[in-house]
């Protein structure tokens, strides 16, 4: 329960990332794991220079908390909130190659691919997806063999295709011919909204939830994340470079098509507004207990990096 006196989002997050982040250092170390035949260290080093670079870890909040809802062990919603993060930062990973973004920061640091090379941030990127599918299904969890399985299967749908790989698909090709918002709101709900939608509903999936909370959670992350990419979108145009840790200025640059581009940025904070009330809506039944991520929906919105 958060009562008046409860710590804030921000210290929570803070505390979340600082638990999830000592969690990949150890997934991350030279010990060659069980089937595994070795460990080359330059490409471990680029791993490791992808993850271990800050970040929010907005999406590991989101599985934590969403786990807790549904009283999961935090050990095992940990585990979890790691896969996910690995696949968040494959993504980035790649998102930020020549042949994509071609973007040379990153959480204030040079991208992977300046740090290193192409072929090993390529590789660094593969390496993590397939880590992520690992952590789900080995490990000492209490989480049930069924209940992993749909882990492992809804990262994948998040992941893949239908999600995050296809929503990028769709990026690049708005570059060269302008999609319509609904076009739009489709190619962001995939590339940004599929990982976010996903870290809200792991943790009703990994706590055996009835279908309808699954559901709810999975609209609250569809709504966050779509809110998540508008807020991206309002600060690659306003931000600055230093405060984000990534280059901004330049979706517009690109000819990218995002909503902000499309109705200007006035209407796209009142469209945040009524994302995050819709969000913190869908929370009600669960009172209390859902602070946190009532507070997170509102720090999507007004996020300033
Ligand atoms: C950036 O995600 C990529 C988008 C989906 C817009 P985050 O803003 O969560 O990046 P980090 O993990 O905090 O660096
Ligand atoms: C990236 O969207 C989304 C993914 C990495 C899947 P952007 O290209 O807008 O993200 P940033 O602005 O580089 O972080
Ligand atoms: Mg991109
Ligand atoms: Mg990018
Ligand atoms: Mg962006």
């Amino acid at each position: 329960m958060y009562e008046l006196d409860s710590p804030d989002f921000e210290t929570v997050l803070a505390g979340c990332a600082a638990k999830v982040g000592a969690l990949l250092d150890r997934l991350l170390d030279e010990r060659v794991r069980d089937g595994e035949i070795a460990r080359p260290a330059g490409l471990l080093a680029a791993m490791r220079h992808g993850v271990l670079n800050g970040g929010k870890r907005l999406r590991p909040f989101l599985v934590m908390e969403s786990a807790a809802l549904f009283d999961v062990d935090p050990a095992d919603a940990l585990t979890i909130a790691a896969a996910l993060e690995c696949v968040h930062c494959y993504s980035l990973i790649h998102d930020d190659l020549p042949a994509m973004d071609d973007d040379d920061l990153r959480r204030g640091q040079p991208t992977v691919h300046k740090a290193f090379d192409e072929a090993t941030a390529i590789l660094a990127g593969d390496a993590l997806l397939t880590y992520a599918f690992d952590l789900l299904a080995t490990g000492e969890s209490r989480i049930p063999a069924a209940a992993r399985l749909e882990l492992v299967a809804g990262l994948a749908r998040a992941a893949g295709i239908g999600g995050m790989a296809g929503g990028q698909a769709l990026d690049l090709a708005a570059e060269k011919s302008q999609p319509d918002e609904a076009g739009i709101i489709t190619l962001q709900a995939m590339k940004t909204g599929a990982l976010i939608r996903y870290a809200c509903e792991a943790g009703a999936i990994a706590g055996g939830a009835e279908i309808a909370d699954r559901e709810r959670l999975a609209e609250f992350g569809s709504a966050i994340g779509l809110a998540f990419q508008l807020a991206d979108d309002l600060l690659d145009l306003s931000a600055d470079a230093v405060t984000m840790g990534k280059a901004t200025g330049k979706d517009a640059a690109a000819g990218k098509a995002t909503l902000a581009a499309l109705h200007g940025a006035d209407w796209a904070k009142r469209q945040l507004f009524g994302l995050v009330e819709q969000a913190q809506a869908l929370l009600e039944p669960y009172g209390e207990r859902a602070f946190m991520l009532r507070a997170a929906a509102a720090f999507v919105a007004d996020r300033r990096r």
